[in-house]
């Protein structure tokens, strides 16, 4: 039977406005007045638009679709609703100058305590954010005993060009190590100044382009590395990495301490090596008693082991194993976090003294 062809009802005003009802569900502010939505296209009723997410990494895109179908589900007439995804991840506006161009947003893997995964989290967190979309730097700043290319499996970095080095680049992620400069056994035995300056090379001699994230990791510990980072990049914040024992989240806290005194954001802790062999708990207990979100559990487990020796981070060699499924809700929540305190920056949370009366 011939059923007429309707002309369109639903219009781009009721859109947005039932839209404008629909919240991030992290920065808990509407998708239209965050600027999130782009190109709405109406055909005989039916809807199409892009949500332009301030992560690649957002692990909350199917709570903001269904939100949004529900959202425009009663508007009279409405056709079929497609979703088309998009990013553009907010900078931390503290970065400024020449290293603003470059990083976005930069995240430091820290742990007071060493062994304890740093490493292992920053290569499989930038290759999972990468994975994701997001364009990812890697910076070793494990100076004097620098794992990321190993772990990374990669050998060499190219060759500079124009008196910048250019990163190495493997799984999406853009790397540069000291180990790309000093033969395997020799060993460096730096004073702070040496490490202050080589730290700052690795930052601006570099051609890192443009990042919206940089991973950065720490050696252990709380020394001049630390200092130094946060001294040349006002870092966005930092990921604590700890053991399940006890006595291993009391050097965690000491980390987490430093950086706080250093006015760097803690932006959650992780407990890697859990299970029977170290038990659980001290990451969530840790973040409990200083007031930071928990982002995960990691399991200790032989193939996250094998693939750090093989330089096949499990994310990649067994990316639906208990420890790389674990890690991607990491991924996701770091983001997500980083996104939050972008927002905020954005928002100062003081009334100017001439505002008030
Ligand atoms: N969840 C895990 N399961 C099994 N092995 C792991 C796990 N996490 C890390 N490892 C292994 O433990 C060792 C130490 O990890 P890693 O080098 O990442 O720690 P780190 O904190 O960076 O150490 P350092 O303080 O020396 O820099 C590595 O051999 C790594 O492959
Ligand atoms: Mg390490």
């Amino acid at each position: 039977m011939f059923k007429k062809k309707t002309t369109s009802s639903v219009t781009e005003e009721a859109v947005m406005a039932a839209l404008s009802t629909v919240m991030d569900p992290e920065l808990h502010q509407d998708l239209v007045s965050l600027g999130m939505i782009r190109d709405v296209e109406i055909d005989n009723n039916d809807v199409t638009f892009t949500i332009v997410l301030t992560t690649p990494s957002c692990p909350l895109k199917g709570v903001m679709q269904k939100d949004a179908e529900r959202a425009l589900s009663p508007i009279p007439g409405m056709g079929s609703v497609t979703i088309k995804w998009d990013s553009n991840v907010r900078a931390d506006s503290r970065i400024g100058g020449q290293l603003g161009k470059h990083f976005r947003n930069t995240i430091a893997i820290s742990s007071g305590k060493g062994g304890v995964g740093k490493t292992t989290v920053s290569v499989n967190l930038a290759i999972l954010l990468a994975q994701d979309g997001a364009r990812v730097g890697l910076l070793d700043a494990d100076i004097l005993g620098p794992n990321v290319p190993m772990m990374m499996g990669i050998g060499q970095m190219p060759p500079p060009r124009n008196q910048k080095l250019i990163p190495a680049e493997r799984f999406g992620v853009k790397v540069i190590s000291m180990a790309f400069m000093v033969k395997p056994d020799q060993p460096l035995i730096w004073r702070g100044a040496m490490l202050h300056s080589a730290i700052n090379q690795l930052l601006t001699d570099v051609e890192w382009g443009e990042l919206d994230y940089l991973i950065i990791d720490l050696p252990p510990g709380t020394g001049d590395v630390q200092l130094t980072l946060a001294q040349i990049l006002p870092l966005t914040g930092s990921v604590v990495v700890t053991q399940p024992m006890k006595v291993a989240a009391a050097d965690a806290l000491r980390g987490l301490k430093m950086f706080e005194k250093l006015d760097v954001p803690i932006l959650g802790i992780v407990e890697n090596m859990s299970g029977d062999l170290f038990g659980t708990g001290a990451g969530t207990a840790l973040a409990e008693s200083e007031s930071v979100p928990y982002f995960g559990t990691i399991p200790l487990q032989t193939a996250v082991r094998v693939g750090g020796d093989d330089g096949e981070p499990i994310a990649v060699a067994d990316p639906k194993s208990e420890a790389a499924v674990a890690l991607r809700e990491v991924a996701g929540k770091v983001a997500a976090r980083v996104s939050v305190l972008a927002m905020q920056k954005k928002t100062p949370s003081f009334i100017p003294i001439e505002m008030v009366g």
